[in-house]
């Protein structure tokens, strides 16, 4: 799941608990549809990709394409890629000489790459190698139509494009992987950031918001149809921002929370990813005033030294960060915050690193994705910086941040033995059908057996009686 963290002996970095952030893969599962067409859509990366996705079934619904969990039965397979680390690419890679197997029995099926690869690779893949039928980037799913129309003449087809207006708005998602309780809303696309190491604001642009109206109507629509947790997405939520046309009224990401949050009382809502930069304690205080917006916040910290934090051009230092930490303690005492790292950046000292693991130590991460530094082509960091931190470095130091923010887990998981907490019951347990699991409002997965009557999208009081660095174990009281 995590593609760049080694597995340590004894220790689970990872439990139930990954929903709350934007990265990771998952496959899809769909039955299949008598005299429909059909497609396969496998998803990599973070929440936006999966949420790009249900975009695309939605626009492929349009045009006579449901979904099947069977690549065998299809006739289409689109993998949405993502590009954040090499490791993430090497996964596609692979996946695509598998799709490359089905096609040479079943020669009728087109193989179509979307989302942030698209643009690098469309040459190699479409032109040199041949492997695939279709290159769509994250702002042209509009014309997959088309596209597809075009490539079941026998065409190779492309379209890159990025847009500064494309949001989807009206597009009303089809839900693909859902337990019926929790789905993801994008509120913005693209990243205008620039931060050295990352390769979002190539692949996905500019950013831009969204509608704040279609973002509460969807909010809405799925409350209705039994909903009960929704997650704002966008690569910064705190840089959301929308003029009315027509009043000139102005919305910003508190705002959107706040009119989120008024959906319903019985809506939870979270969001991610906040950038330290930019989050305001507007937003503290307006988590604050509704007990519905989870006590929650993905607060990237990326490194704890004010040298590297400059380099990586995260444009806040350590004492700005450890000041948002302070903010967040005063105003939200009871909330939870999780991070990224990445360890081994260009020229990272170890007296550098050691400010991660104090900074990490500092903010009482309850969960930290941990990641060691993987150049990629024509960011910033790679035309600027040499790569200079050996391998074997960037790995030992990862380590290191992954058995403290496992210690740190565990102890703060071990503090909320004996007390009780309001849960979503979400789904059966991942280990056994006789128990439920589900989030407390820090985003805990909070696991307990299951009770007559009680299903998911309920909510519960759960009091934990045991707990591991990733899950809380409780009952129902
Ligand atoms: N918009 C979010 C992050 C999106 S990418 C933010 O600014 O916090 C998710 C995470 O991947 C980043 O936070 C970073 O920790 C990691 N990441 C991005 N580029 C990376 C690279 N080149 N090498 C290693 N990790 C990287
Ligand atoms: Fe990448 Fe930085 Fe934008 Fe996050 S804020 S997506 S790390 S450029
Ligand atoms: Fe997301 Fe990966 Fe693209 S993290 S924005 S899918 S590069």
């Amino acid at each position: 799941m995590y593609d760049s963290n080694p597995t340590l002996d004894g220790i689970k970095t990872i439990d139930e608990s990954r929903q709350g952030s934007v990265f990771y893969r998952e496959h899809q599962q769909h039955g299949k549809t008598p005299g429909l067409k059909h497609f396969y859509i496998e998803s990599y990366g973070c929440q936006m990709n999966f949420s790009d996705s249900e975009i695309v079934a939605s626009i492929l619904g349009e045009v006579g394409f449901a979904p099947t969990r069977n690549m065998e039965e299809s006739d289409l397979i689109l993998i949405n890629t993502c590009s954040i680390r090499e490791k993430a690419e090497e996964t596609v890679r692979k996946r695509l000489k598998t799709f490359e197997q089905v096609k040479s029995v079943n020669p009728g099926l087109k193989v179509g790459v979307l989302g942030c690869m698209a643009e690098r690779l469309k040459k190699q893949w479409l032109e040199d190698e041949k492997l695939v039928d279709l290159v769509v980037g994250p702002d042209a799913y509009r014309d997959l139509p088309n596209l597809i129309g075009a490539a079941e003449e026998g065409n190779r087809m492309v379209n890159v494009l990025l847009s500064r207006e494309e949001t989807y708005a009206d597009i009303n998602p089809v839900r693909l992987e859902t337990n019926g309780v929790t789905a993801f809303i994008s509120i913005m696309r693209g990243c205008d950031n620039m931060c050295s190491f990352c390769v979002v604001p190539f692949t996905r642009g500019r950013e831009r918001s969204r509608d704040p109206f279609s973002v509460v109507a969807e909010a809405r629509d799925l409350f209705s149809r039994g909903y009960r947790e929704v997650t704002l997405l966008g690569q910064n939520v705190d840089s959301y921002k929308w003029d009315n046309p027509e009043t000139g009224e102005h919305t910003d990401f508190a705002d959107l929370l706040e009119m989120t949050a008024l959906v319903h009382p019985d809506l939870r809502v979270r969001f991610s990813t906040s950038h330290p930069k930019d989050m305001t304690d507007k937003v503290l205080h307006t988590m604050a005033r509704y007990e519905n917006i989870c006590e929650y916040i993905h607060l990237p910290v990326q490194s704890g030294n004010s040298r590297i934090l400059d380099l990586m051009n995260r444009t806040y230092d350590r004492e700005w960060y450890m000041e948002r930490i302070d903010s967040i303690r005063r105003i939200l005492p009871e909330a939870a915050v999780s991070s990224d790292i990445i360890t081994g950046f260009c020229s990272e000292t170890e007296e550098e690193h050691q400010d991660t693991l104090s900074i990490m130590e500092y903010a009482n991460f309850s969960m930290s994705y941990m990641f060691a530094y993987s150049e990629r082509p024509g960011t910033l960091a790679a035309r600027k910086y040499a790569d200079d931190i050996p391998e074997d470095v960037k790995k030992r130091r990862l380590n290191e941040v992954i058995r403290l923010q496992t210690a740190m887990a565990h102890r703060n998981n071990q503090q909320d033995i004996g007390k009780t907490f309001r849960v979503l019951v979400e789904r059966d347990s991942s280990r056994s059908s006789a128990d439920h699991c589900g989030r407390n409002s820090q985003n805990k997965m909070c696991v307990f057996p299951k009770k007559d009557g009680i299903n998911p999208g309920d909510y519960v009081m759960v009091r934990i009686h045991d707990a591991t660095s990733a899950t809380l174990l409780g009952e129902i009281v």
